[in-house]
Formats: C-alpha cells, structure tokens, sequence
C-alpha cells in the first residue's frame, strides 16, 4: 500500500485507540507484525497550544516507523496549524478523525459529526494538506445513520481535496460500535476513489483480516479492540494457547512500558491492558482480579513473573 511517498508491506494496521495506542502498545504490535499503527486522537488545540499533556501523546521513536498521529478537530485553520506543528516531528502520517462517535467531540463539531458536513470536512483536509508534505488520511464511518451512508462521495470529497488514503470503519455514528459492520459499503468506497482504502470492524484474526482484504478489495485491514491484550493477531500463529506463552506476551508489554513511560503514573491503564492478556486461558479471571487489586506496577510485575 502507497500512501503518498510512505509504502507500507503487508498493511495489517493498529486502529487508532483512545486510552491505549500508546508508543509501548504501539510498538508492541509493530514487533507481531503490524505494519502501521496510529496513535491515540490527538486535539489540535492541544498542540497548538503546547499543552504538556497532549505533547506526551505525540512521543514517538525511530523504531516506529511508519507511524500515523491523528489529530481531531473542526477549526480548519488550528487543524492546520496543529498539521504544521507535527510536520516538525519524528511522524510519518498525519490522519484526520472524522469518525469519533463520543459527544464531547460531536458537540464541537468534529469527529463523526464532520460526516454531516462536507463542506467544513473539505476545508480541513483542504487546509491540513496545504500546512503539511506528509500523507494525509482520513479515518471516517459509512456515515451519519442508515438514511446517510455518506462514505463513498464523502471518500471521493477527501481524495479531491489532497487526501492520500481512507480508512473506513463500517459502521454509522448511530450504531456506535455495536451491530453488524457494512462491509459492502466500504468495498463501494474502494470503487469510488483511487486513493488506498482500509477497512475497518470487527476483525478478530488474522484470517478475518487476510479474508476481508481478499473480499472486500481493500488496500489494508485495520484492527482495534481485538488486538487488546492480543498483539498476536498481527501474525498468522495467532495468540499462545498456554498461560506461559501469553505471561510473555505481557512481560514484553511491560517492559516496553517501563522503558518508555512513568508506570505508576498510568496504572490504571496498565491494570486495563494486563488483565486482558488472560482472556480465554483457564484461570485467567482470577489473574485478572490480581492484576487489578495491585498496588502498584511492581505488584504487578511481581504478578507476572509468579506466572
Ligand atoms: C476504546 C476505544 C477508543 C477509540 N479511540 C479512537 C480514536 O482515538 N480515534 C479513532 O479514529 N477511532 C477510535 N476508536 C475506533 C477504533 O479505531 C475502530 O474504528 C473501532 O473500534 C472499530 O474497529 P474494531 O472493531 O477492530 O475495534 C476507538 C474505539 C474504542 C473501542
């Protein structure tokens, strides 16, 4: 898959996840076999206004590339001042958010909301791209509700405005992210631009990502809540049947995060993210409740190595 001048191999992708695409995570799945991750969505406003916060979340390092950093927003010109600002970083990628279904961000007019307006969504990607050498790609859903499935034109909007590539999460602002995932739709979005197209939902295996791909025409197959606590699904052996092979698993996320990060500031996110390495394995729910009655990332490593 080409994206402007960044080619990526084999395009599995990690979704971008509020609360947990962090440079560990992130690098953790690059290691199993992702070939692009994104990061968390990041608020221009944060950027523009060198908020310590949201610079954190910008952190990236030389062994992550390519990587995609996803702003939001609905104010062409601080998207793209915010677009300037990550230019200047160790990025590769610059992706739009134009799919955030959470009211706080629909409120302001900006994530899924952008779907109900073209014409602001074409200033922004207009303006983005103008402030930016880099790629820029939108990540969008099919559209607003089942009377609007938008995502076909709204695609062919963002590619004549100087979008590189699209990823598509099959589904409409009012199915939030349950119900059936619109496949077809995304395969009429693919159709309709002759920009890369990814494709998005429910994807629980390798398997399901190589079949979607073959299936539905996509460019690359983006993968979200499955690949939580299951770096693994990035590569065809899938996640370890044992309770040593996915204690491993979960030592190298952790090490990942102490090398990069301040554990016992984030140890409620690390607690979510451990617990759910032990899904499925017997035992795994008493683990679990370990895991999160910790007091702190040394319990927790202490936990793991007990394993
Ligand atoms: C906890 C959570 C956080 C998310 N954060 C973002 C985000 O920051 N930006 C974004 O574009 N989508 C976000 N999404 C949507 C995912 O990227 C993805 O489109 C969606 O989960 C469907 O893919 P999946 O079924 O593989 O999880 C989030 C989803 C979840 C569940």
């Amino acid at each position: 898959m080409q994206l402007k001048s960044i080619h990526i191999e084999n395009p599995l992708i990690l979704a971008p996840l509020a609360g947990y695409t962090d440079l560990p995570f992130r690098l953790l799945c690059r290691e199993y076999g992702a070939n692009l991750c994104y990061t968390e969505m990041i608020s221009c406003h944060g950027l523009v206004y060198d908020k310590t916060m949201t610079m954190q979340m910008t952190r990236t390092v030389k062994e992550e590339k390519p990587v995609a950093l996803q702003l939001f927003g609905a104010d062409p010109a601080k998207m793209g001042e915010a677009a300037e600002i990550v230019s200047g970083m160790n990025i590769d990628i610059i992706d739009i958010n134009m799919g955030c279904p959470v009211k706080k961000v629909i409120k302001k007019g900006a994530g899924a909301a952008l779907m109900k307006n073209p014409k602001l969504a074409a200033a922004i990607i207009g303006e983005v791209c103008r402030r930016t050498e880099k790629p820029v790609t939108i990540k969008i859903r099919t559209g607003w509700n089942h009377d609007a499935i938008v995502a076909p034109e709204f695609a062919r909007m963002a590619e004549d405005n100087g979008a590189s590539g699209v990823a598509v999460h099959g589904r409409t602002w009012s199915q939030g992210f349950a119900g059936p995932v619109d496949w077809l739709t995304i395969a009429r979005v693919k159709k309709n631009v002759t920009i890369p197209v990814i494709g998005n939902g429910d994807i629980g295996t390798y398997q399901e990502a190589m079949d979607a791909r073959a299936r539905y025409g996509c460019d690359g197959i983006m993968i979200g809540r499955a690949a939580l606590g299951n770096p693994w699904i990035f590569s065809p052996e899938g996640p370890p049947v044992t309770l040593k092979g996915r204690r491993d698993g979960l030592m190298h996320h952790l090490e990942l995060i102490q090398k990069y990060c301040h554990p016992d500031k984030m140890l409620a996110r690390i607690k979510n993210q451990a617990g759910r390495y032990f899904k499925g394995i017997a035992g795994g729910s008493f683990i679990r409740r370990q895991i999160y009655n910790a007091m702190d990332f040394a319990e927790i490593l202490d936990l793991a190595n007990a394993l």
